[in-house]
């Protein structure tokens, strides 16, 4: 049974050249969907065992002698190159560093994002894992201070449009409908960021995207899992900080969207979507001279009893 995504259906062709085949079987113990097995000395396909090939590639990757190729759910085979050697990949220290020296950036030098960077960013996050592939994450790039600040007016408009929604008389009457924790960040942190943001803009100041050059927004569709969107994101931001950028993410930005503001997703052509996160990137204004350790709330191993 072939796996539907928003871009695909069907599954993908597994070509094995049996000439190159050494029978070591590891792209069999690879593949967790099951369509490769072996029988008669030789690797065989199957494409009705579980979900049949949905292009994964792990087979394609683990292969010693280039022996499989897979076409199909729009992996194709020039997509298959050498793995980056061992001695150029980052070791632990040096992506420890990189990320316990990150800080949230808001505050930007007067200078845009080049597009090679950017270019940099997007070949970097698109390599993030997926639930299921192809990735169902569109991404949009607001290139350029005035595109980001356009952006930061439109939806703090939009915001104010939707103000009566947060008012104490309409959060009293959503009460019941509401947790309690739910209720408290309506109460506390919503309808007070809304005024903030509305305020600061008559004043010509952009609290929300704080002036950057480059925003982008990933948006998980609906064949998308609930996390694909935030790791694309995630290592977007982490690409960008390895290039000497800073980047935030903006929660607002993808909680308004995903409920309302259908003329502003149809400006900047956003296709209905089930999970987002948002990123402002930039160069940042200010050197930080000291980092910050920080806990999760808990840690805990299961003991055996
Ligand atoms: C999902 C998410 C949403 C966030 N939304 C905002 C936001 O809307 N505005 C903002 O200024 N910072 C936002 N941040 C940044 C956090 O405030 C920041 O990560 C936190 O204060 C810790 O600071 P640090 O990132 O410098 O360690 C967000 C971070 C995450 C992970």
């Amino acid at each position: 049974m072939s796996i539907r995504t928003s871009r695909t259906s069907g599954n993908a062709a597994v070509l094995i050249d049996h000439s190159r085949c050494s029978r070591c079987l590891l792209c069999v113990r690879v593949c967790k969907g099951m369509p490769l097995y072996f029988e008669n000395g030789k690797i065989e396909v199957d494409q009705s065992r579980l979900f049949g090939c949905i292009a994964c590639g792990q087979c394609v990757a683990i292969c010693p002698l280039d022996a499989i190729k897979v076409e199909g759910r729009l992996l194709k085979p020039s997509d298959v190159v050498p793995i980056p050697l061992k001695e150029n990949r980052a070791k632990f220290d040096e992506v420890f560093n990189l990320m316990f020296a990150r800080r949230s950036i808001r505050d930007f030098r007067e200078r845009e994002v080049e597009q090679e960077v950017i270019d940099k960013i997007l070949k970097a996050a698109s390599c993030a894992p997926m639930g299921i592939p192809p990735s169902d994450v569109r991404v949009l790039v607001l290139n350029g201070k005035e595109k980001v600040n356009e952006f930061s007016k439109d939806f703090i408009d939009q915001m104010a449009k939707i103000r009566w929604m947060f008012s104490k008389f309409a959060l009293w009457l959503m009460r019941p409908f509401l947790s309690k924790t739910d209720y408290e960040l309506f109460k506390t942190f919503l309808t007070p960021v809304i005024d903030f943001l509305i305020e600061k803009k008559k004043q010509e100041e952009d609290w929300l995207l704080y002036g950057a050059p480059l925003a982008i927004g990933f948006f998980g569709g609906q064949a998308s899992d609930p996390l694909d969107a935030d790791i694309a994101a995630t290592y977007a931001s982490i690409a960008a900080e390895s290039l000497g950028l800073g980047s935030c993410f903006i929660g607002t930005v993808p909680v308004f969207l995903k409920y309302g503001a259908r003329k502003m997703k149809n400006k900047y052509k956003i296709s209905p979507f089930k999970y987002g996160a948002w990123i402002i990137f930039g160069y940042s204004k200010y050197s930080y001279h000291q980092s910050i350790h920080r806990t999760f709330a808990d840690v805990s191993y299961y003991q055996k009893s």
